[in-house]
């Protein structure tokens, strides 16, 4: 199988997560492995790499290209979802890791695989799972969910201001006739999207595929879920590498390293501290980094990417 995606950022991942060679680091979306290769190249035979994804495809070509690396470290790699991070820390008979590595969202190659269902652009079974083994796949989110929910979702997590008239078309048309391929609910989006603003910017399908691709796959809430606990498991001085692809993401990410990296968060007016907190981790960007031009121009999916890296303390 080949696995086209270029790693986003690579250099800059490499360069924050400050390999030694005898460290542990997890990478919690190995996807084709194009990060956890380099990572693995930089570790001794002490070393050990650790990487998830809750794609079997992923798990699969990632463990072909890692087969393939020089070097004397180990990995080991695990079909899951982040979400069960510690567990799968305590599974290598570990209590904490020197670095962790989240290049979020969806592969290139989940993209391309046009049987997925996460394109717009090719006509297949409205799936957009990556992880094949859940329950509910897209066609069942658009064909179950009330308009109201769906209108939230759309509103949301697409952040589409047309977002109510999607899900009111997705309702009168699935009354009419299941909708269970890409191909339909594209064109349900596109006719409730007026002509006028269908021609400005990007897909008219873009950001209802986006928000039900989130929806489907519990994006945010595992997100947040999984950053809460990453925290208490590096090691003093281990590093947290998150890439974001949405401003959604990107603002979860922003929150919980702020608020992890606060000190006491007593009143002002209290004469002295009773809430006991002291700040966990460092913040090592203060602002998110970007790709570079070179990067920029080679690869269009780096556009969207915001990197932000904390410290544990
Ligand atoms: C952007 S790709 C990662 C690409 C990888 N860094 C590379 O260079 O090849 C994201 C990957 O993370 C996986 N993924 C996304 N959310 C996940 C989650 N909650 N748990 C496990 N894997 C997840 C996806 O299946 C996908 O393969």
């Amino acid at each position: 199988m080949t696995f086209e995606h270029k790693p986003v950022m690579l250099d800059e991942c490499i360069d924050y997560l400050n390999i030694r060679t005898d460290g542990v680091y997890l990478d919690a979306t190995l996807g084709g492995a194009g990060h956890s290769s380099e990572i693995l190249k930089r570790l001794g035979p002490e070393g050990l790499l650790i990487g998830i994804d809750q794609d079997q495809n992923a798990i699969q070509a990632a463990g072909q290209r890692l087969k393939k690396v020089q070097t004397k470290g180990r990995y080991v790699l695990y079909h899951t979802n982040f979400e069960n991070i510690r567990e799968v820390i305590g599974m290598q008979k570990l209590k904490a890791v020197d670095g962790v590595l989240m290049d979020l969202g969806v592969s290139s190659h989940q993209l391309d695989e046009g049987e997925r269902g996460f394109s717009y652009q090719q006509d297949a079974p409205l799936d957009m799972r990556m992880n094949k083994s859940e329950e509910r796949d897209a066609a069942w989110v658009v064909n179950n969910l009330s308009r109201e929910d769906l209108t939230r979702i759309i509103r949301e997590y697409g952040e589409e201001k047309w977002a109510s008239r999607i899900a009111e078309f997705i309702v009168k048309n699935r009354e009419i006739q299941k909708i269970t391929t890409t191909g339909q609910l594209a064109d349900i989006i596109k006719a409730a999207i007026p002509a006028a603003a269908r021609r400005k910017g990007p897909h008219p399908a873009k950001r209802t595929f986006q928000a039900i691709r989130i929806e489907v796959n519990r994006e945010l809430e595992v997100l947040e879920r999984t950053l809460k606990e990453v925290v208490g498991l590096l090691n003093p001085g281990g590093r947290l590498v998150v890439i974001t692809f949405h401003s959604l993401e990107d603002r979860i990410v922003k929150q919980a390293f702020r608020d992890r990296s606060q000190g006491c968060v007593c009143p002002g007016d209290f004469p002295q501290c009773v809430c006991g907190r002291t700040p966990e981790i460092r913040v090592i960007t203060k602002k998110p980094v970007t790709a570079s031009q070179s990067e920029l121009d080679e690869n269009p999916r780096s556009r969207s990417a915001k990197l932000r890296v904390a410290e544990k303390l």
